[in-house]
């Protein structure tokens, strides 16, 4: 007891006592790494400080591929904290290591590192050129892993670098050029973060092809935020606040994917020219969002459109003409809306549509015939979940079953037809279908009707010919 309260009050011995006792630990022949399962080819390092990958007598030789270390404590990864003689290492995973900071060439070294975990840390600084030394990196991983912003230029020197996954970092902001310096990125992870804007910080990633913004705050996508990223084709903005879109990828661009769902996206912002050049866009999700009207021709320029997924909006009508002269439409989830009517409107028709979703709506009644006429290829109609009266629905139900179209209705309290009945209203119905005419007859109707307006033409051009020449 005395002893030790002795210790406490004289402070240089303290600190002499620390220093004598801190060499012993780095000269001492540490054991932490061994080399796992065999065949592994990984060696894992346990209760591991920044001292200890050059102090252990472990020899890291060109069976590490993977170096593994767990229940480290890596506080302050200074500047060659991995410069290990003669390492093989591709893969360092450094998760849950309490790192704090990263000095510059902290990395150094590890001349075969393809793949870098770094995720849940508490990095709250990072050199400039914390990753130089490491150009081989493909693949960054550091989810949860930031407690403060990063800095401009912070990834600089990872050329080759295509995969970087920041996601659950609580980033308030982004810097201009904190992405400088990586021309391969492909996928940028940004889930949940709380940025409220790009600030023209993707602009240097010219091959970035993934970019994943969901669970943000942003509120506004400029037309510098993305301008030039050609080679994008998926980028999810779910779950943030957009209220001002300008994607200005420019001509030509490669956007396949496009997710606006659960975004406070409301009719204000769906007017025309918002999808202005996305001709490759095949899906668009804007379901769970406050839309209440579509304007004509709103999505008239995404002549590659495959999937409109438009459920949980507020849309009180469904016309078919805000969705024609899209060839290759497919598929249109309109359900969970407060649709009264869904009517046919334009002539062109829905050449391709072969999905249509009215489910959990307001409708009281569906042509179908029209229906058919305007999308010759519809296999599967769901109308459940809507207010169709029993006689209306009867008809809907019979006609669909003598057609190869599918349609999902409640299994209602209506009275079953008799067979006579039944096959009374078939016959009706089937004579109806019959007159519909399919895309082939329409086809070969316009080709005669060419034909004729041809034929006619050159008349004109003989009769006219003889004229002149009659009159001369
Ligand atoms: C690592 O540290 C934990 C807790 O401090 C201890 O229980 C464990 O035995 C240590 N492992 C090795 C291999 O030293
Ligand atoms: C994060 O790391 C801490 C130790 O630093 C650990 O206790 C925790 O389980 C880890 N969490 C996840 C999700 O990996
Ligand atoms: C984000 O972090 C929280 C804890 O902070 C965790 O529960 C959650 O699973 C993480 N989500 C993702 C997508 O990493
Ligand atoms: C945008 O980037 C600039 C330059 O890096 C920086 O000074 C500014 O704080 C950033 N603004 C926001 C709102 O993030
Ligand atoms: C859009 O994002 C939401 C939420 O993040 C997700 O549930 C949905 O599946 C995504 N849509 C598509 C078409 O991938
Ligand atoms: C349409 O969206 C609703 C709500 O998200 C979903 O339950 C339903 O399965 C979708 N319909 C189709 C045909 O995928
Ligand atoms: C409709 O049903 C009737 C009688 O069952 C049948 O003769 C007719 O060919 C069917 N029409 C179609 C288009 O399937
Ligand atoms: C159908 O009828 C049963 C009793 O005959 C009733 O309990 C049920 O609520 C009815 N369902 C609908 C959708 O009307």
């Amino acid at each position: 007891m005395s002893q030790q309260r002795k210790v406490e009050k004289t402070g240089l011995l303290w600190a002499l006592l620390a220093l004598v006792q801190l060499t012993r630990a780095q000269q001492s022949p540490f054991t932490n790494c061994k080399y796992a399962e065999r065949g592994s080819l990984t060696a894992i390092c346990t209760n591991a400080t920044v001292s200890t990958f050059h102090a252990t007598i472990y020899n890291f030789d060109h069976l590490d591929e993977t170096l593994i270390c767990s229940g480290c404590t890596l506080t302050h990864l200074i500047t060659g904290t991995f410069d290990i003689g003669g390492n093989r290492i591709q893969v360092l995973d450094l998760a849950n290591s309490a790192i704090e900071t990263i000095e510059a060439h902290a990395f150094t070294g590890l001349i075969f590192m393809e793949k870098l975990y770094l995720s849940n840390n508490s990095i709250h600084h990072l050199e400039r050129g914390a990753f130089h030394g490491a150009r081989k990196v493909k693949k960054l991983y550091m989810n949860q892993a930031l407690t403060a912003p990063l800095p401009p230029f912070v990834f600089h020197g990872l050329l080759l670098l295509t995969d970087l996954l920041l996601q659950n970092n609580s980033l308030p902001l982004l810097e201009t050029q904190t992405f400088e310096g990586l021309p391969n990125l492909r996928n940028l992870d940004l889930r949940f973060n709380s940025l409220r804007e790009l600030n023209n910080s993707l602009n240097s990633l010219r091959n970035l092809e993934v970019l994943l913004l969901s669970n943000n705050q942003l509120a506004k996508i400029s037309p510098t935020d993305l301008h030039g990223l050609s080679k994008l084709l998926k980028v999810d903005l779910s779950h943030n606040f957009i209220s001002t879109l300008n994607l200005n990828l420019g001509q030509p661009n490669s956007l396949k994917k496009l997710n606006l769902s659960n975004s406070h996206v409301g009719s204000d912002l769906i007017k025309l020219g918002v999808f202005h050049g996305l001709y490759s866009l095949e899906i668009l999700d804007l379901s769970l969002n406050w839309i209440v009207t579509l304007p004509k021709q709103v999505f008239q320029e995404l002549h590659s459109l495959r999937e409109a997924i438009l459920s949980h909006n507020a849309l009180t009508e469904f016309a078919t003409g805000s969705f024609s002269g899209l060839p290759y439409l497919r598929f249109i989830n309109v359900s969970h809306n407060k649709i009264k009517r869904a009517f046919i409107t334009g002539k062109l028709q829905l050449h391709n549509l072969q999905v249509l979703d009215l489910s959990t709506n307001n409708m009281v009644d569906f042509d179908l015939l029209a229906f058919l006429r305007q999308a010759p290829l519809i296999s599967k109609v769901d109308l459940r979940d809507n207010m169709i009266s029993c006689p209306k629905l009867r008809r809907i139900t019979t006609g669909f079953k003598n057609s190869s179209v599918q349609a999902a209705t409640d299994p209602m309290n209506c009275s079953e037809l008799d067979a006579g009945e039944e096959d009374e209203l078939l016959k009706e119905i089937s004579e109806e279908l019959n007159n519909v005419p399919t895309s082939k007859t329409g086809i070969i109707a316009l080709k005669i009707t060419m034909l004729l307006v041809v034929i006619v033409l050159i008349g004109l051009l003989v009769y006219v010919q003889f004229f002149i020449l009659n009159r001369r």
